[in-house]
């Protein structure tokens, strides 16, 4: 078999960039492990940058999510008693969010993929890139029935988020390794309730952190800051509630509407980069190259300004022959991954309890938060970041 691109991954970023790469004329071929069924159900992100649902919406897959996308003008910072609101309208005017599950885009987008008949190939294993650093790379993989396959190609995108196969297959000496790990994790849960706030709640307490978002309006997403090796055993539903009550129900008039839970897991929180994000014909995008903790919302947004630039390196090399914005394009994904990571530890360090931290620490911390929610300076630097800094390529 062979294709212009083969695609490791049925993320977000393995589907976007195929459907991208399809509008421009350019054949792929998608590689994901898992069954069609899995990636749609895997809970994850839900927090959309404004560029992220216009390059949806231009790519002809945002009809749903227009209609059932929320779009937010603010975020709540809830601590020490009180509620502040960082209020987009009034720091980032015209800038907003939209909040719809990451597992309803990547639905959206293989309904795209398979409408224009664009080979996904799920459920296969054993994917092993090869020839990397000549003209003539190619993965081979075993497919659903046992059959082993060939694939041949131009390039390969390693869309494989942070647990994939290509990152690894890179020779020893080639990436630098930027890292650090947070003493938490988070804990995840989705429940068939309507939310008991209109916008998100990111609240700081003595007992940790807790996050009250949503899906629709009758299924709200929480997070709960845990220890980093946390049971879900340990997690029984009654717990998770009376955690959430203690964490959010902190200011006067609030309570917190419970109902059945739906979904919980416990995801590591860390902070990962890869220099470079390419070697020979292999492109990383996405958890691939790099991982921030979610407390930005940045993760999902990421994976999509990298594979819009990938897109238009490969329509640039495939239409002209010109290699020049392929061999830039981690430079230029790394300016907007590299904001990101300070974004999202920031947005970390401002909420999380750290349990290194000493008395001065947490006066600290509440000074930060203060400033944050008070200064108009402050405020529009967390606003402008969290609804997303315009694209490189934008005026
Ligand atoms: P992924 O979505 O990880 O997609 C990679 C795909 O590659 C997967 O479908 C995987 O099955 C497939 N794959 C892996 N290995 C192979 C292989 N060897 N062969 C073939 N296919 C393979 N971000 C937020 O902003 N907020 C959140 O609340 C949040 N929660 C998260 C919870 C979890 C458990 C995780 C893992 C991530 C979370 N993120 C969150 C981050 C966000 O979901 C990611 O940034 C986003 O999924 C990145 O998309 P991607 O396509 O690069 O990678
Ligand atoms: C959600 C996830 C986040 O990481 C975040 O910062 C805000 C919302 C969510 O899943 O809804």
């Amino acid at each position: 078999e062979r294709t212009q691109v083969a695609i490791v991954g049925a993320g977000p970023a393995g589907l976007l960039l195929s459907h991208l790469l399809h509008r421009r004329g350019i054949a792929s071929v998608v590689l994901e492990s898992r069954s069609r069924e899995y990636v749609e159900q895997r809970v994850r992100a839900g927090v959309l940058e404004q560029g992220t649902v216009d390059t949806l919406v231009e790519a002809g897959v945002g009809e749903r999510l227009r209609r059932e996308g929320l779009p937010h003008h603010g975020i709540e910072l809830r601590y020490g008693g009180r509620g502040r609101r960082i209020a987009f309208e009034k720091l980032v005017p015209g800038r907003r969010i939209t909040v719809y599950g990451q597992q309803e885009v990547v639905k959206d987008l293989i309904a795209a993929r398979l409408a224009d008949g664009g080979p996904i190939r799920f459920e296969v294993s054993g994917v092993a890139v090869h020839d990397l650093d000549s003209a003539a790379p190619s993965v081979t993989y075993t497919g659903p029935d046992g059959e082993p396959v060939r694939l041949e190609c131009d390039v390969i995108a390693g869309c494989d988020g942070f647990h994939g196969v290509t990152r690894p297959s890179i020779p020893d000496g080639v990436l630098t390794v930027y890292e650090r790990e947070y003493p938490f994790a988070w804990l995840g849960v989705l429940a068939r309730v309507r939310p008991s706030a209109e916008e998100l709640i990111y609240a700081q307490t003595e007992r940790g952190f807790a996050l009250h978002s949503m899906r629709s309006p009758e299924v709200s997403r929480f997070y709960l800051q845990v220890a980093p090796d946390e049971n879900l055993a340990d997690w029984p539903d009654e717990r998770i509630w009376e955690e959430l009550r203690a964490r959010l129900e902190t200011v006067p008039g609030f309570t917190l509407a419970t109902g059945p839970v739906i979904e919980k897991g416990v995801t590591p929180m860390r902070s990962f980069v890869v220099e470079p994000m390419q070697y020979g014909r292999l492109y990383l995008a996405g958890d691939a190259a790099h991982i921030v903790p979610p407390t930005g919302a940045k993760g999902l947004n990421l994976a999509v300004a990298d594979v819009r630039l990938l897109t238009e390196a490969l329509v640039s090399w495939f239409s002209t022959g010109s290699a020049a914005l392929l061999e830039g394009y981690s430079a230029a994904c790394l300016k907007r991954v590299w904001r990101a990571q300070h974004f999202s530890w920031w947005m970390t360090t401002l909420l999380h309890t750290f349990d290194s931290d000493d008395a001065y620490g947490r006066r600290l911390q509440l000074a930060h938060l203060d400033y944050v929610t008070t200064s108009e300076a402050a405020a529009t630097t967390l606003a402008e970041n969290y609804v997303g800094l315009p694209y490189e390529s934008d005026p």
